[in-house]
């Protein structure tokens, strides 16, 4: 059953597009999923600082709701790698756009990531945050698409798990659009 449709135009499309969107997590099944993230992410450093590095855009809400829900000493930063597919080198490796402000080094580091596709992002960027020695680097994903996956990489906290689809919502995007809405939707036909 749709339960959005939207009408506007399509950033690189030059025309008029609609979009189905079908709901895949609401609210309360991500609240759940971000409370169990939290609390597993918590337990493991027992108390101790934490640096969560959140992945701009698509990582914004997720990582503002992870962070209300853990415990002690939690500091937040924002990276932005260059995004998907336009300066994605061959080699797969991605550049900063938009670098952290806090020293690492010695530092409980996990990454806040939207989804996990490819895996080429992810890789490029935890290549880039050890090479600054943290005292430890983790991974936490929202969602985990496993279809596609190219290199071998997974996520250390895993929110949801599935097979392939585009989504979006709770700050994932499609051409900017769609990140303000609460629930994970599915674009049809996407
Ligand atoms: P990867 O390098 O292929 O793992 O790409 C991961 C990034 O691609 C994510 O952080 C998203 O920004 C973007 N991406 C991958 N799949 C989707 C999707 O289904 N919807 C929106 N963005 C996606
Ligand atoms: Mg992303």
């Amino acid at each position: 059953m749709p339960i959005i449709e939207r009408h506007g135009r399509a950033k690189g499309v030059g025309s008029d597009m609609v979009e189905t969107l079908e709901k895949l997590f609401n609210e309360e099944e991500i609240r759940e999923a971000v409370k169990r993230l939290a609390s597993a992410i918590s337990a493991d450093f027992g108390g101790e600082e934490i640096v969560l590095v959140s992945v701009l855009k698509g990582s914004f809400m997720f990582t503002s709701d992870l962070a209300r829900e853990m415990k002690g000493h939690v500091i937040i930063d924002f990276i932005r790698a260059s995004s998907y597919g336009c300066n994605t080198t061959t080699r797969g490796t991605v550049t900063l756009t938009k670098d952290l402000e806090t020293d690492i080094a010695g530092k409980n580091v996990v990454i806040v990531e939207d989804i996990i596709d490819s895996g080429l992002t992810l890789r490029s960027i935890r290549e880039m945050l050890l090479a600054r020695n943290p005292r430890s680097l983790k991974i936490c994903a929202l969602v985990d698409k496993r279809a596609r996956r190219q290199v071998e990489i997974e996520g250390d906290y895993v929110g949801f798990s599935i097979e392939d689809g585009f989504i979006v919502g709770y700050g994932i995007d499609y051409a900017e659009r769609y990140r303000n809405l609460s629930a994970i939707f599915v674009v049809q036909g996407k």
